[in-house]
């Protein structure tokens, strides 16, 4: 066993050190991958560990998308920070079912403090309960399952014990540039596309709170409002001060969506934290370790505000699952949706300690300072065109055309340069940059520039 992990840990190793100068994309397609992998076959019988894992090896090699690389700027995906991703290694082989403290209190103390740590970063009530999920998409399921039972309590409806049908409908006020996993969250929880009652935006994607004012006028049933900090395309952020007022009067329930915007709470910068103001009002918040933090995947937090509201959602009893109680900590399984779960508290504590608050800070304003600088840099060239730039996000489109635009995502990636996604944004393609990796310097955005300045003109 010893040679094995000593073995793999260099396989890992030789893949991180490669990350600097590797094509960011991989060599194979999904298809020549799939043939690849079928190829193998199922095994008559048992192999050698050790040819598993190289074979492994080398199987996935040329299908790796270097989402650790210092210059892959796709979608908000974050890259994994070294005392992060080696207590992650050490969570597979500890190998614990994180859900109940007393029979093994490792990993629910590790997951209580870091919990405690991230609301005290992320500015939100330290009487919050949380839940470490396995991303945004559950931290959403898990947060709007607490507002689906409070608010429907607070109308005289018991969710949990008499389901949705027959109850009092609830609408749910979400701006019309809400992120996808929202809508699926409501799904899951029984709440259909048509309670969903889109709001308009303004030009940057931020909710329009006239508009949420107007949609609460006269508001007597159960309500969810949805907002957002921090639009994927263009990091744009809610006016959640105003946001919060018009629901607190309508009796409303607030949900953000903070999947990598809501760590503008943790900034140096008091004016990137005034993005935040009003943030620390809502009910609940979803957000991720595994973009800004920079924990590897997979890592989502929900944070509830009324606690009760969150143990009534999920917590259970099954005669067998015997929880501490008490003055202790608390046991994850009755916060979250999972049963057996995965011991993710150990890389985000580990995180944290590596980071300590200012590198949190630092890692924050860093992801924010580099997109601004691809967009300075890009805005200065009469081929490209900055349509948006908030937070760690910048969108930028090239020649004033949707082909150009493609081509120019595509030729990046296809020299292996730099990643970038590409977005449909007010009717136009686009190309989202999102800094997000611990690794990227400001050299590896003046490199990757460069090279989308050359593909654009190239293009042309
Ligand atoms: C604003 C927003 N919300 C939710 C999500 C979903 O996050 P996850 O992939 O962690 O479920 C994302 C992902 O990029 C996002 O940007």
């Amino acid at each position: 066993m010893r040679d094995l992990l000593h073995a793999t840990a260099d396989h890992a190793a030789d893949w991180l050190q490669s990350l600097g100068e590797r094509a960011v994309r991989p060599d194979r397609t999904a298809p020549e991958q799939l043939a690849l992998v079928r190829a193998r076959g199922l095994p008559d019988g048992p192999q050698d560990p050790r040819a598993v894992i190289d074979e492994l090896v080398a199987d996935a090699d040329g299908a790796l998308l270097a989402t650790g690389s210092p210059r892959f700027f796709g979608w908000v995906f974050g890259a994994a920070l070294p005392a992060s991703l080696a207590a992650d290694w050490l969570a597979s082989a500890w190998d614990q079912n994180a859900g109940l403290a007393a029979p093994a209190p490792a990993a629910p103390v590790f997951e209580e403090v870091a919990g405690g740590w991230l609301l005290d970063l992320l500015r939100l009530p330290a009487d919050a309960s949380f839940a470490l999920v396995t991303g945004c998409q559950m931290a959403h399921v898990t947060a709007l399952a607490a507002a689906r039972h409070r608010v429907l309590a607070d109308h005289g409806w018991d969710v949990g014990r008499d389901g949705l049908a027959g109850s009092p409908p609830v609408r749910v006020l979400a701006g019309e540039e809400r992120h996808a996993t929202l809508d699926r969250a409501l799904h899951l929880l029984g709440i259909g596309g048509r309670a969903v009652e889109p709001l308009s935006t303004d030009d940057a994607g931020a909710l329009r709170p006239d508009a949420l004012a107007s949609a609460l006028t006269g508001a007597r049933g159960p309500v969810i409002v949805c907002a957002q900090a921090g639009n994927v395309n263009t990091g744009a952020v809610d006016p959640l001060a105003a946001i919060c007022d018009a629901a607190a009067e309508a009796g409303a329930w607030v949900h953000v969506d903070g999947a990598f915007g809501l760590w503008a709470a943790a900034s140096a910068d008091p004016e990137r934290r005034a993005l935040l103001a009003g943030a620390e009002r809502a009910q609940s918040w979803a957000t991720d370790a595994h973009k800004i933090l920079n924990v590897p995947y997979d890592s989502g937090l929900a944070v509830v505000a009324d606690r009760e509201a969150h143990r009534a959602a999920l917590a259970f009893d099954a005669g067998y699952v015997v929880g501490g109680g008490g003055d202790g900590p608390r046991d994850p399984i009755d916060y979250t949706p999972e049963f057996s779960r995965r011991a993710r508290g150990i890389p985000v504590y580990a995180a944290l300690r590596e980071l300590g608050r200012s590198g949190v800070a630092e890692l924050v304003d860093r992801f924010c300072s580099l997109a601004a600088r691809f967009a300075a840099a890009l805005d200065a060239d009469p081929t490209a065109e900055v349509l948006a730039h908030g937070l760690n996000q910048t969108l930028v489109r090239f020649g004033g055309d949707d082909a150009v635009t493609d081509a120019v995502i595509d030729a990046v990636r296809r020299d292996g340069t730099a990643y970038m996604t590409a977005t449909t944004w007010r009717g136009m393609r686009a190309m989202r940059i999102s800094v997000c990796s611990w690794r990227t310097t400001a050299a590896d955005v003046d490199r990757s520039v460069a090279a989308l300045l050359g593909a654009a003109r190239a293009a042309r």
